[in-house]
């Protein structure tokens, strides 16, 4: 994995041109434009003046908008320009910089249908709820120009024009509430299509849409049986394809799919779907289907392929790939077998403690490739429209030994762009950052989700709250956030305002329970929005997201309103500090020991004062008072219910303390004692953590901020059970679910819920960007306009390093503890930036602020 080192370039340089956070955008959301852009200079301090012209011609002779010269805010400009539908516009920047030196860069956005509709028809096969997989093609002539093609499907698809992909993105379009919104991709197909005669053609399959999902649902498929298609290929803005029931039906090779299943492939029908095949005639889909969308969704895209490490022969006898790494993705193979042969890969995540292969832990997941040879062949074959998350793949029914060259594991995820990298001499430390990496590789795939490999792969909300500080970190997340956000938005209404369990919304056993949304996962709707605006800067896109924060908070005050409105949160179903250690009165539940509802109540104030926060930098000014005088009454609430007047929490857990100071729940005067009663909690329990996802988040944080770096230390680098560094110890090469995920400790944990690649414990890893590197984002100059640099150096640790491509440049922040136990620290602030320095105990001598450019100094 990368280290990020920073470009020394000579010259200023503008990079990273984006529309709504996307690179050079087709058919993208644009709504709210908001264009970013990223300057860079060696020797300048900040600019002086920037400018914008947007153009709907490559030479800008046609210009629609101009900022001229002035200050503009390079994380969201947000022009004022009325945009067409499908109509590219160019866009140049150029900045000068306080030195004098200038720079220019063009891109482009280009609009998708923005509403308009296509004049193509929903199509299936007669026969697609019994096969679940066609491939549909049309013949058509055309001349060449600047030519697009529009598609959405109910399902997952492929498309080719002239037997050539129209994209390197993968599993589209992706997973979405298909009963809410159908989100159109829109490809330039300019370069593949040809004079004259062309075929296009879409191979469809169920995918999200329509397999199970959720594992123990009985409701499943959640969206639909039947695949559905749409498309409409336009040249110079003239339809000259489009669906409908004259194109042709031809069966698939994919004899069966499902995201859990896997995948079961016969070449040998590959015949059968040949362009002069028989086939059949599509049908017009005439059911209702959501409303057509422009996408948000980021590019799925492979992004690193693995080699097979080793092959195993097993003491059962089993062969078994072992790739070294947990990933989440396809395998790709080159088939040796003869004609007739079929033979399947199995993915799993561990070998068991005999060394036998092992996937229990995927409970209902068949998680299977099979593959019927017509005979060996060199090309690669791949799973079309499923993934897996694993590390190791069993193979049967292969005859004789299998050549690893043969086999290689293809990553992919969202492909956002790594922008984090940390390194310091604990070679377990720098693992488990990787991990963390690794996770959020996994489990970015379009959708936040909890894990990749068993029936679940859902987008859990508390999961996704707890890592995404991490997460911001770590990749360029604001549309792949922003995309779930919109989705939560839209599932918001069918529930009261609440937020589902998993976004999409597909599971429905809450139905049964007392409430279908819990704390600490709802809050994704305020942590969430609120974490991207700090870390990104974009007030446009914390706009589109206020709704979320809005709905969730009124939701949480109407189950209080109902209770008495005692300022508390004290009823229905709340996960609380799941998979936590310290239910000692149940050690084999997954609920923690903290009172749900004081965990539930905290919440409610902490998104009460995120949803402040935001309605102030949004000049929602009667909001913002409703929510400062409902957070006052909730803050004073909690303190009767829950805390002594000396600041004793009457749940007496680490996640308790860990809560109130993190939220803010008692007075300043308070802090210290609850500081204190936390560091001296995890001294008595032998330098050991209990908590689970709810305190794990900011554990390491709060002991950090309010004096206690050195118990911080001593539970990040702990490397006996319960750590993170005892899963690295162990060989994980991502994040555990459990605490006592394997080893001794397993016996007490639950197979049937025992995932390896779960990034929700990932999260420390913020507070190792933030308290051990130091590097803090301001919310109020958000987007790394201004930092904060705090670094905690510790001899425990002896040195560390970050690198990190913000939204506004590289930072790079590196302190070493010498041999005279004096600290050497080297930060780098990017063109344009600036940060406050508070190094503890620093001398009076250190500059307070520091501007752009590199500076040293030793204390
Ligand atoms: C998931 C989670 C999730 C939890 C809810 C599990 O099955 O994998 O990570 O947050 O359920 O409690």
């Amino acid at each position: 994995m990368p280290f990020i080192f920073f470009q020394n370039s000579p010259e200023m340089k503008i990079n990273f041109l984006r529309a709504n956070h996307h690179t050079e955008p087709i058919g993208y959301d644009l709504s709210s434009l908001s264009i970013s852009w990223i300057p860079e200079s060696n020797d300048a301090k900040r600019p002086n003046w920037s400018r914008v012209e947007i153009s709907t011609d490559r030479f800008f002779k046609d210009i629609v908008s101009d900022s001229g010269k002035q200050a503009l805010n390079s994380l969201d400009y947000q022009p004022n320009i009325e945009l067409a539908p499908c109509t590219r516009y160019y866009w140049r920047v150029t900045v000068e910089a306080d030195n004098g030196e200038t720079a220019t860069e063009t891109s482009f956005f280009e609009t998708g249908l923005i509403h308009t509709p296509l004049s193509a028809k929903w199509i299936t096969t007669p026969d697609a709820e019994q096969t679940g997989h066609f491939i549909i093609r049309k013949q058509f002539t055309a001349t060449k120009g600047d030519a697009r093609l529009y598609c959405a499907a109910a399902g997952i698809f492929e498309a080719t024009v002239n037997g050539k992909p129209v994209t390197d993105e993968v599993l589209l379009p992706g997973y979405h509430p298909f009963n809410l919104e159908m989100p159109v991709m829109t490809f330039d197909i300019s370069n593949i299509l040809v004079d004259g005669d062309n075929v296009i053609e879409l191979h469809v399959g169920r995918g999200w849409y329509g397999t199970s999902m959720g594992g123990w649902e009985t409701d499943n498929p959640p969206f639909g049986s039947i695949p559905v298609a749409i498309a409409e290929v336009r040249v110079d803005g003239k339809i000259i394809a489009q669906t409908d029931d004259t194109w042709d039906a031809y069966p698939s090779p994919v004899v069966d799919s499902g995201i859990y299943l896997g995948e079961i492939y016969d070449t040998t029908r590959e015949s059968l779907s040949a362009i002069d095949a028989p086939s059949k005639k599509t049908v017009l889909f005439t059911e209702t289907i959501a409303p057509l969308s422009d996408r948000f969704s980021p590019p799925i895209r492979r992004t690193e392929t693995l080699p097979v490490v080793s092959v195993i022969n097993t003491p059962k006898g089993e062969t078994i790939l072992d790739f070294g790494q947990e990933m989440t993705g396809w395998f790709e193979v080159r088939n040796r077998m003869p004609a007739g042969t079929t033979w399947t890969l199995e993915a799993g995540e561990i070998l068991d403690t005999d060394g036998n292969f092992f996937r229990d832990n995927l409970r209902k997941a068949k998680a299977l490739y099979t593959f019927t040879s017509s005979g060996p062949d060199e090309r690669w074959i791949r799973p079309h429209f499923t993934f897996y998350g694993f590390r190791y793949l069993r193979l049967t029914g292969y005859v004789g030994e299998p050549d690893p060259k043969d086999f290689r594991g293809v990553v992919i995820h969202s492909d956002l762009g790594i922008t984090g990298s940390i390194q310091t001499p604990n070679s377990l430390l720098n693992r488990f950052f990787l991990n963390t990496l690794w996770g959020q590789r996994g489990n970015f795939l379009d959708v936040p989700t909890d894990c990749p490999q068993r029936d679940e792969r859902l987008g859990w909300t508390g999961d996704a709250q707890a890592f995404s500080g991490t997460a911001c970190f770590h990749m360029y997340t604001p549309a792949f956030y922003g995309k779930f956000i919109h989705e939560m938005i839209l599932e918001q209404p069918n529930y009261d305002g609440g937020v589902p369990f998993v976004v999409p919304s597909v599971v429905k056993w809450y139905k049964t329970k007392s409430s279908h949304s819990s704390s600490a996962w709802g809050d994704a709707a305020t942590v969430i929005p609120w974490n991207v605006y700090t870390y990104f800067g974009d007030k446009s896109l914390l706009r589109k997201m206020y709704p979320a924060m809005k709905m969730w908070v009124g939701y949480i005050e109407r189950q209080d309103e109902t209770n008495g409105n005692h300022r508390l949160w004290q009823t229905g179903f709340h996960f609380g500090d799941w998979l936590a250690l310290d239910n000692f009165r149940n050690p084999s539940s997954a609920f923690g020991g903290t009172d749900a509802y004081y965990i539930a109540s905290a919440y409610y104030a902490f998104s009460t004062e995120l949803t402040l926060r935001a309605a102030e930098v949004l000049g929602e000014f009667a909001d913002a008072e409703h929510y400062r005088i409902r957070l006052q009454e909730i803050k004073q609430a909690i303190r009767n219910e829950y805390f002594s007047p000396n600041g004793r929490c009457t749940s007496d857990t680490q996640t308790a303390y860990v809560v109130a100071l993190a939220m803010d729940l008692v007075p300043t005067e308070m802090r210290k004692r609850c500081a204190d009663i936390l560091a001296e909690k995890i001294r008595n329990n032998k330098n050991a953590l209990e908590t689970g996802f709810v305190g794990t988040y900011f554990l390491c944080r709060v002991l950090g901020d309010n004096g206690h770096a050195d118990v911080a230390y001593d539970l990040l680098l702990r490397e006996e059970y319960p750590s993170w560094l005892y899963e690295v110890k162990f060989g994980a090469t991502t994040v555990w679910e459990r605490w006592n995920g394997q080893g001794p400790a397993a016996r007490a944990s639950d197979m049937s819920m025992n995932s390896f690649n779960h990034y929700a414990y990932g999260s420390v890893e913020e507070w190792v960007y933030r308290g051990v590197c130091g590097l803090n984002p301001d919310p109020s100059i958000p987007g790394f306009r201004h930092v904060f640099l705090r670094p905690l150096a510790s001899k425990k640790l002896g040195e560390a390093r970050l690198s990190f491509l913000s939204p506004c440049g590289v930072y790079e922040s590196e302190w070493k503890i010498n041999a005279d136990d004096t600290v050497s620290y080297r930060f780098r602030i990017p063109f344009g930036c600036t940060a406050t320095l508070e190094i503890p105990g620093a001398p009076d001598t250190l500059p307070k602020t520091l501007e752009a450019g590199v500076h040293t100094f030793t204390v």
